[in-house]
């Protein structure tokens, strides 16, 4: 029997956030699927392990930036422009956790960089790729949000929930605007999930054994456990198939359950 065809052939597709984590887990999903990848990270990524499972033509370019940066972003097109001619996938990826004070105690200079990132960063890849996509008469952005994109929580993230609302209402607004294009607009909201970022809330609970900290921090979790970045990736490569064609606006969570207490 032949194997399955690859959804994602002849497709291309921009990660923001691609040097680890959820980004890094996308990236790799989407090669395998048979896309070609700019991996947009302010990092430098080892994008070996990710390029080993690609197929065909697929390609994965290492790109260097800042999110928040509009040429940045301008450069970031004209590369992925280069492969193919067309850019038919953007993963609004890349974010900030931010500080961990609540709204008396933010330091206004850290709530600005949080905001530029994961906001300005997230609206200028919707306005330059979106662009792109206008004139093509088609494409996908979505665009990572979060469970805390829905509720205050202990208001201990105040500038990363404040960033998350805002890329929820983006993420409709642009759905709405964009849909005449046959552009789609998506969001992903995932709970906490297995990488850096949560380890680093992980240390700044329990500095000298961080594992431990986290049974307390997935206890909120009715399936019991963060989520891995492979499973976010596992949606996402949904959500940009053709599969989900008549699906745009939606704020999906991938949360264990968390939303639906
Ligand atoms: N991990 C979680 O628990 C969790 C939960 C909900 C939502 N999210 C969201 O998922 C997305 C990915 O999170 P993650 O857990 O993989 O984070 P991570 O910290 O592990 O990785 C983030 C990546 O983004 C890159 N990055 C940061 N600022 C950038 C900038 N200005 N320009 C370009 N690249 C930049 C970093 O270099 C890093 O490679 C984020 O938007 C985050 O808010 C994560």
């Amino acid at each position: 029997m032949s194997p399955l065809p690859k959804p994602l052939v002849g497709r291309v597709a921009i990660v923001t956030g691609a040097a680890r984590g959820i980004g890094l887990a996308a990236v790799r999903r989407l090669v395998a699927d048979g896309a070609s990848v700019l991996a947009f990270d302010q990092a430098g990524a080892d994008m070996s392990a990710a390029l080993s499972a690609a197929s065909g033509a697929a390609q994965v370019v290492d790109y260097r930036g800042d999110v928040s940066r509009e040429d940045d972003w301008a450069r970031a097109v004209d590369v992925a422009l280069a492969l193919t001619g067309k850019i038919d996938i953007l993963f609004n990826n890349a974010g900030i956790s931010g500080g961990f004070e609540n709204v008396l105690d933010y330091p206004p200079e850290q709530f600005d960089r949080v905001i530029a990132v994961n906001v300005r960063g997230v609206f200028l890849g919707m306005q330059h790729v979106g662009r792109v996509m206008q004139s093509q008469g088609s494409g996908v952005i979505v665009n990572a949000s979060s469970v805390s994109g829905f509720g205050g929580g202990t208001g201990a993230i105040f500038a990363f929930v404040t960033s998350k609302f805002a890329v929820n209402g983006m993420t409709k607004a642009a759905a709405a605007t964009l849909a005449k294009f046959g552009v789609r607009v998506l969001a992903i909201c995932p709970c906490p999930t297995e990488t850096e970022m949560m380890f680093q809330v992980e240390r700044k609970y329990s500095p000298d054994n961080p594992a431990a900290a986290r049974p307390g921090l997935s206890q909120g979790i009715p399936l019991g456990r963060y989520c891995k970045p492979e499973e976010i990736a596992d949606v996402l490569a949904f959500l940009v198939s053709d599969q989900a064609a008549f699906m745009t606006g939606a704020l999906i969570p991938v949360d264990g359950g968390v939303l639906a207490k």
